[in-house]
């Protein structure tokens, strides 16, 4: 395996593949690797010859009061964990390297990045639309997989590449998720012991609303109401958004139908400071 830190390296090396007929695929991350992102090594292996996994802890897509400087790193064990999945390259720029003096230009998905984690991050997408547009010029990607996790970034990311007609093929991965239902990020590093159990107002929350559904309640009004008193009876939780949304334009629903996602952001006490987590799932099993 190999680990390779320059843009234009790493692009040298894409095309040379691709001449020789292999195709490439690409997984984007931000490192500190867990099953969530072995499982998108995994599924993005069996779609192409020669797997390429970024790690980069993208700067730009950080607002200036978030973790950026808390996020998780272990770049040895990331190296290791990758070769043990066959990955054929570990893409490691630097900042100054992805944004070197003179960086201008920024891609903005306007509509879908309104919505949900846009509200109260508001640089958040434009930052995660550059990026990936960079990485897949930079690894000239046959295909990328992305994880439902992130529902809004993947919808996004979907646009992006239908609008300006990038050749990458875009695939969705399910949430992986720890025995007790927690969807895995590598934020959950930041977790204090001691509230971890107040990360399950989440997945709870999805249980909750899916049973409410099939028993015939389908107000999101009531349902959002129901969920924000769930969420608020765990000790150190403050909820960011509870949302149910149209799948597709990610705009807000007033009943639940088979099209609707529920998607949650909840601030949880963490070791030092809150940590911010997400999950989402369709409200209706389909
Ligand atoms: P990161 O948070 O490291 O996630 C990398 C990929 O792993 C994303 O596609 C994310 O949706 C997926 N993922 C994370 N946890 C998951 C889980 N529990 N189940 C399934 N998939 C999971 O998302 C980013 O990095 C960045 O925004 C990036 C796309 C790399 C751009 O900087």
């Amino acid at each position: 395996m190999r680990v390779i830190q320059h843009p234009q390296e790493m692009q040298d090396w894409a095309k040379a593949q691709i001449r020789s007929g292999a195709t490439v695929g690409l997984v984007p991350t931000m490192g500190f690797f867990h099953e969530g992102h072995l499982g998108l090594m995994r599924m993005a292996a069996g779609l192409c010859d020669l797997l390429v996994v970024s790690l980069f802890v993208n700067p730009t897509q950080f607002g200036p009061n978030e973790d950026l400087d808390r996020y998780p790193r272990d770049f040895e064990r990331d190296r290791q964990l990758a070769q043990k999945e066959g990955v054929a390259v570990v893409f490691a720029p630097t900042p100054e390297l992805m944004y070197p003096k003179g960086f201008q230009t920024e891609v903005q998905v306007r509509q879908l990045a309104t919505h949900l984690c846009g509200k109260s991050r508001p640089v958040h997408f434009a930052g995660v639309a550059t990026v990936v547009s960079k990485l897949f010029n930079i690894v000239q990607a046959d295909v990328a997989v992305f994880g439902e996790k992130d529902f809004q970034q993947l919808v996004i990311v979907r646009r992006l590449v239908a609008d300006l007609n990038l050749p990458v093929r875009i695939v969705g991965h399910p949430i992986v998720r720890e025995k007790d239902g927690l969807a895995m990020s590598s934020r959950n590093a930041n977790l204090d012991p001691a509230n971890r159990a107040a990360a399950l107002s989440l997945v709870t929350s999805l249980q909750l609303a899916q049973t409410q559904a099939l028993q015939g309640q389908r107000s999101t009004a009531v349902l959002t109401a129901l969920l924000e008193k769930h969420i608020h009876s765990f000790t150190g939780t403050a909820v960011d958004y509870v949302s149910f949304v149209n799948c597709e334009t990610l705009e807000p629903a007033d009943v639940v139908d088979e099209q609707t996602v529920l998607a949650l952001a909840v601030f949880v006490e963490g070791k030092v400071g809150k940590v911010r987590l997400i999950d989402n799932g369709f409200v209706l099993s389909r």
